[in-house]
Formats: C-alpha cells, structure tokens, sequence
C-alpha cells in the first residue's frame, strides 16, 4: 500500500500567520491561521512593518497549535513548505526563516511554493483538479487567467494592466467609508442594492485582459461630486451597481478565454473567489455554456497555509526540494 505523505505548509505572505499540515496533497488534517485584520483596519489597509512585527509574535504559536491540533509529531512530517513570494518582504521572510529551520533542525526537505500557486491549488483540497482547465485568479495583488495543462503547468494568458480586483474592492470601500477589508463588505451590501448608479465597463474589449484604476476613479469620483453636491450616497446601490460591472468584466473575459483555448473545466482563486456575485454569474454562464466549474470553500479563497502544503504536495511528488539558500522575492511571476 502507498505510504500517507504529510506535508506542513507555512504561510506568512501579508497580514495572515497561518501553518497547516496536509496530507496526500488533498486532505486539511489541521490548520490554525492568526489575522490581523483587526490591527490593520485602524489604518484602512496593511502596514507592512506592523504586519512583520506581528508575524514573528505569531508564527511559533501557529506551527506549535497546527501539531498539536494534528497529534502529530515532527517524525512523522515528509517536508516542509513555504510561501518565498510574491508578497510583502519582511512578512515572507518571518515564515521563511521559520521554515528554513524546521528543514534544518528535522532534516526535512524544504519545498518553495508561489504564493498564487498555492491559492489554484486551494482547488485540490477535499477536490481533484480536472486537467486542462482556466483559472481565473483573483486577490488583492492579482487579477490574471492562467491555462494549466498539467499539474505545476503555467501560462498567464490574460491579466490586469493596471489595479487588481482586491485593491479595487478595498479602495472603493475605503472611499464609502464601509470598513477593511472592502471585498466582503462591499459584497454583502451587494446583495441589499439595485443597479441604478451607471458606471464605465472596463476593457470592453476583444482581449483577455483587465483594467480596473479607470473604474475605481469613476467610483471615487461619484462619491466626491456627490458630496459636494450634498446628495447623499445609496451606499447598497453603489456597491450593487460597482459589483455587476465587476462580476461583468471578469465574468465576460473567462468565457471568453476558455472558448479561445478550448477549455472545459473552470476554477476560481484567490481572496474574491469568495464574491457571491462572481460565483453565481459563473456558474450560470458555465452550466449555459456546458462547462464545469468549481471553486475553493470560502475558508481557503483568502490567505492560509493549506493552499501551501496542498500545492507542494506537487513538487514533493517530483522531488523539487530548495537549498537552504532560498530567499523571498516580493514580486515574481508564476511560471
Ligand atoms: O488572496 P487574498 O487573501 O490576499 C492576497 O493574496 O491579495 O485576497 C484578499 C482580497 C482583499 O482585497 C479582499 O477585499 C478580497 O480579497 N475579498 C473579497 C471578498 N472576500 C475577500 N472581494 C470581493 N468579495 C468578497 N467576498
Ligand atoms: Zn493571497
């Protein structure tokens, strides 16, 4: 029979500490993740020397409550692995370290993971991806249509130019003055709202690509000229009118792609995978269109270490072991 392969993921990317055991690359034996959205929302986003500082306080509380939540011990884990970028540097270095150490204490492999190779690979988790299939990738940094033929298979084929969706989401809730993090707020206020403000579909075009800083100015400058005027803002409405052209935009260019390289099989990733707007326009396009389509729990969308050890359970497979030289990056591509 084959042996059970354990992997302990460690992610510490931006403001989430997280650590979690996996097993056989599918099954979340024990994961524990500190936020500290609490202390960010007092300054409307994330500092990055704060998210550091905390990072440290946090990350041996995560990786002793992950063993011990699991009742397993060091002996019986395969690797260890961790996010190295992209992502705020002082925050990836913290888990990084903590990592590198681990393998070198335990003498364990050490296995580098691609913080957005991990969110696609929250797909897997109590799930089988079905190859080939388009992801579209949505968070707080990205907004990008990757084709995988394969597992550990890349290839960026449509992508922002400008703003990702996440950080449009949190500055248009920031200028309504509804709170941090905007996307799920904005999200739910959605839901309450009808679409009676008229805003500017963006890249309404035959490309694969996004752009969302012209539809953040829009909003932003409705806002302003709103209050100038002293009208006041349907805060439900805006959010509803703002999240179907959204949903639209991002709705619309999936189709698209997927019609471009033949693909039958959709998944979602990254933190606005949790948007219920996005999830209904796609489900009903893709049962129009006779495509399947899937998505992570909500809990795995937003940052957390089991999207990380689910994912090297990939590159444990074909022995892609880092040195202890390994260093974080703050920007790279996935490839
Ligand atoms: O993937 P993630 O946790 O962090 C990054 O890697 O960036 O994504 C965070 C982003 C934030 O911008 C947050 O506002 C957004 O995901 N988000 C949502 C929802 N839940 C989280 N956006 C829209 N609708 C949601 N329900
Ligand atoms: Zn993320």
């Amino acid at each position: 029979m084959k042996k059970d392969v354990y992997i302990l993921g460690i992610e510490s990317s931006c403001d989430e500490t997280s650590c979690s055991i996996v097993r056989n690359g599918t099954d979340d034996i024990s994961t524990v993740i500190l936020s500290q959205i609490d202390i960010h929302t007092l300054y409307g986003g994330v500092v990055p020397e704060i998210a550091s500082r905390n990072h440290i306080k946090d990350i041996t509380v995560v990786i002793e409550q992950c063993l011990k939540k699991a009742n397993i011990n060091m002996d019986m884990i395969d690797a260890v692995s961790v996010t190295y970028g992209p992502g705020l540097i002082g925050s990836l270095l913290v888990g990084l370290e903590a990592c590198k150490s681990m393998a070198f204490i335990f003498n364990k492999p050490l296995i580098a993971v691609h913080h957005i190779a991990g969110h696609i690979y929250a797909n897997q988790i109590g799930n089988k991806m079905q190859f080939p299939l388009m992801c579209l990738v949505v968070s707080g940094g990205h907004t990008d249509l990757v084709y995988m033929k394969d597992h550990g298979s890349y290839e960026v084929v449509g992508s922002t130019l400008d703003d990702a969706v996440g950080e449009c989401y949190d500055k248009v809730a920031r200028v309504m003055g509804i709170g941090y993090p905007g996307g799920p707020i904005v999200d739910k206020l959605a839901k309450e709202g009808a679409l009676t403000y008229e805003l500017p579909i963006p890249k309404n075009d035959d490309s694969l690509d996004f752009s969302f800083s012209g539809l953040k100015s829009a909003v932003i400058n409705l806002v302003h000229n709103e209050k100038q005027r002293a009208h006041e803002i349907r805060r439900e409405d805006l959010c509803a009118s703002f999240q179907n052209v959204v949903v639209y935009s991002l709705a619309s260019k999936t189709i698209k792609a997927m019609e471009k390289y033949n693909v039958k099989n959709l998944i979602l990733a990254g933190g606005v995978a949790a948007n219920s707007g996005l999830r209904e326009k796609l489900t009903d396009l893709c049962k129009q269109h006779g495509f399947n389509f899937s998505y992570p729990d909500i809990k795995y969308c937003t940052d957390n270490a089991t999207m990380i050890a689910a994912c090297a359970y990939q590159l444990f497979l074909k022995k892609q072991f880092s040195s202890l030289t390994l260093e974080a990056v703050s920007s790279e591509k996935l490839k």
